[in-house]
């Protein structure tokens, strides 16, 4: 990852009234000499390698700001390391992993000889931050140090997701510990995804002269084809028509993409002011670029001191005002890590646990692995007739079904389901008695409290929006998310106030959005563009739809994921479902056979024909 180079200690220190440790001995009344000397130290590399990042941790109460040194002063010895001109491609690769090894180590131990680690692991301790998230970013500064080259935006936004958004996310843990979360509402994320985007690209854009020595050129193919010769012209140094052209494509590009006035909408306004600075100093550095010119391509452009102190002064005011409104958690005394090798899967140490076995024995049938479904989605129907049926009140209905809902997790990852998306609430649910609905949402909360798969290899997601939600509900499914988001087993999506053609309507308005940003050509635009823009891009298409309860209709669910998945309707009432249940459904679809609208070959026997018109409802219920 490209860093500012020349060094600017003092210009954006706009804090002369905070002397240089008060902040670090306010945070760490119980540090070691070796501790505080190793957060000193942290805070110097940020200073010194960015000042404008460190002008922004100066922005944030002064309780995070250690931690903040520490994650920065760790990209940095990390980058360095890549970045080492005279060293070969393969040392430095090396030393990148060796670097990331000793810190899953130190992590174990709690405590580390090289000072940058030993600040780090001490603020994971302290803030209870699940550092193997970063073991990604990591791997990928270790493979950055044998040169890159991105095909397209596509692949240019991979990288950057994979290499920054993982650092970014421990910062806004960090505050989400502190008890200000910077809170991103859904209909947000593609904003804060642009705005990461963005940020990369200005980076790479200051830095364009240091890469280039060192003979990087980290852009997309796509872009400099757009501009012809401008790569070649670029690799040599020579600033020419097609190169001014591509830098003012590019500017104005990141500029957009930077200016995302919406996405800090709803955020504690401590956490939007550290972001809208963010966003001002950046346009400030966009505006140094633009006017460089030719010198682009000699020294990394700085906007001056008068405009940083612009932008920086009035936040500087504002974000003193908002913290002192905000009584911020202090971390509590510091907690050994969780052991990690951070170059190896999550799973190998940090104990998670397999699902305890089904009451009976049962084991998951064999399943080839092509007829296996990548994602099965569950629209869990029938709580109320279940309640009805056994005298209860619908609420104990809807409270037995979360017993169902850990068995078909179990059930999933036992016979190795990749994605399983399950129906909680729909849009359409806010039309029911208040009191229902009260007690719905609140044995969801009491679940994510409970957390029964907190220790399975789940990656826990949220599908839906958070309008009409209560707070701590969002706080939860979103805290959830975090926690789990480096998970390799199952992914579980649950969605709640989901509606599929809120869904649709939304990345609609994304997509409309991205077209008046100059991001998307609304002449060829194409599914996979509108894909892009859904909540969860990554969601597979939905194999195997399956409704409980006795009901033949899917009512708003997944409309775009579902459109070719294979129906399975059921008789039984979602409590009385087990993990045997999946087990026959997933058989079932084993069974099918899927044309996608091609004509099925010579194989198809006319059993399976006669199966795919009339599907057989098991009888167990
Ligand atoms: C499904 O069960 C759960 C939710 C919709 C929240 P229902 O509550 O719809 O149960 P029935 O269909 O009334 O039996
Ligand atoms: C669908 O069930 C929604 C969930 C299971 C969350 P409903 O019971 O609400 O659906 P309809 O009203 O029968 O279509
Ligand atoms: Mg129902």
């Amino acid at each position: 990852m490209p860093t500012t180079p020349q060094p600017d200690p003092a210009a954006l220190d706009t804090a002369p009234h905070t002397r240089p440790d008060r902040a670090t001995t306010r945070a760490l009344r119980d540090a070691d000499p070796a501790l505080r000397a190793a957060y000193r130290l942290c805070r110097r590399i940020t200073r010194r390698h960015d000042p404008a990042i460190y002008a922004l941790v100066q922005l944030m109460p002064s309780v995070l700001r250690p931690a903040c040194w520490a994650l920065w002063a760790a990209v940095t010895a990390l980058d360095d390391l890549a970045d080492a001109a005279d060293v070969a491609p393969a040392e430095r690769a090396a030393r990148v992993e060796t670097w990331t090894r000793a810190l899953g180590h130190d992590l174990a131990a709690g405590t580390s000889t090289d000072p940058v680690r030993y600040a780090l692991v001490d603020m994971a301790g302290r803030w209870r931050l699940d550092l193997t998230s970063l073991q990604g970013a990591m791997a990928q500064t270790r493979d950055d140090a044998h040169g890159l080259r991105f095909a397209d935006w596509a692949a240019w936004r991979a990288w950057c997701n994979k290499e920054v958004v993982p650092w970014v996310e421990q910062v806004r843990h960090l505050f989400e510990q502190a008890g200000a979360p910077m809170t991103l509402r859904l209909d947000r994320q593609a904003d804060y995804e642009r705005f990461v985007d963005g940020a990369q690209l200005t980076d790479v854009l200051t830095d364009l002269s240091t890469d280039l020595a060192q003979g990087l050129l980290l852009l997309p193919q796509e872009a400099l084809e757009s501009f012809p010769g401008a790569e070649t012209d670029l690799l040599q140094g020579r600033w020419s028509p097609p190169v001014a052209a591509l830098i003012t494509e590019l500017t104005a590009l990141a500029r957009r993409r930077v200016t995302r006035p919406a996405m800090t909408r709803g955020m504690h306004p401590g956490a939007a002011i550290v972001l809208d600075a963010a966003a001002g100093l950046m346009r400030a550095q966009l505006d140094a670029i633009e006017a460089a010119g030719p010198t682009l391509l000699q020294r990394a452009p700085r906007p001056s001191l008068l405009t940083r102190l612009r932008v920086l002064a009035p936040a500087r005011l504002r974000s003193s005002l908002a913290w002192s409104l905000t009584p911020l958690t202090v971390p509590g005394p510091r907690r050994p890590a969780a052991t990690a090798n951070l170059l190896s899967p999550v799973v190998d140490d940090t104990g998670l646990r397999p699902p305890p076995p089904h009451l009976s024995g049962a084991r998951p049938p064999q399943i080839d692995a092509d007829r296996m479904p990548a994602h099965v989605a569950v629209i869990m129907d029938g709580n109320g007739r279940w309640a009805e049926q056994h005298n209860l009140q619908r609420s104990e209905g809807h409270r037995a079904g979360t017993a169902a809902v850990r068995e078909i997790v179990y059930g999933a990852l036992e016979i190795g389901l990749r994605h399983l998306t399950l129906y909680a609430f729909s849009t359409e649910n806010w039309k029911r008695d208040a009191e229902e609905i009260t007690a719905i949402l609140a044995i969801l909360q009491s679940e994510l409290d409970e957390a029964p798969l907190r220790d399975l290899n789940v990656r826990q997601r949220w599908a839906g929006w958070p309008d009409k939600l209560p707070e701590d509900l969002v706080d939860s499914l979103r805290r959830e998310e975090h926690r789990t988001r480096a998970r390799t087993g199952l992914t579980l999506t649950v969605c709640i106030n989901y509606g599929g053609r809120d869904e649709i309507t939304r990345t609609a308005a994304a997509l409309a959005q991205a077209a008046r940003d100059g991001d998307v050509d609304p002449h060829l635009v194409g599914e996979d563009d509108f894909i892009r823009h859904l909540p969860h891009p990554d969601m597979p298409d939905v194999d195997l739809l399956w409704r409980t309860g006795n009901e033949q209709r899917t009512s708003n669910f997944l409309p775009w994921h579902a459109t070719y998945a294979e129906l399975y309707f059921t008789p039984g009432y979602w409590p009385d479902m087990d993990r045997r249940d999946l087990w026959k459904a997933i058989t079932e679809y084993s069974r099918r056979q899927r044309r996608h609208g091609a004509v099925p070959g010579p194989v198809a026997s006319r059993e399976t024909t006669a199966c795919l018109l009339t599907p057989e409802l098991p009888a167990r219920h």
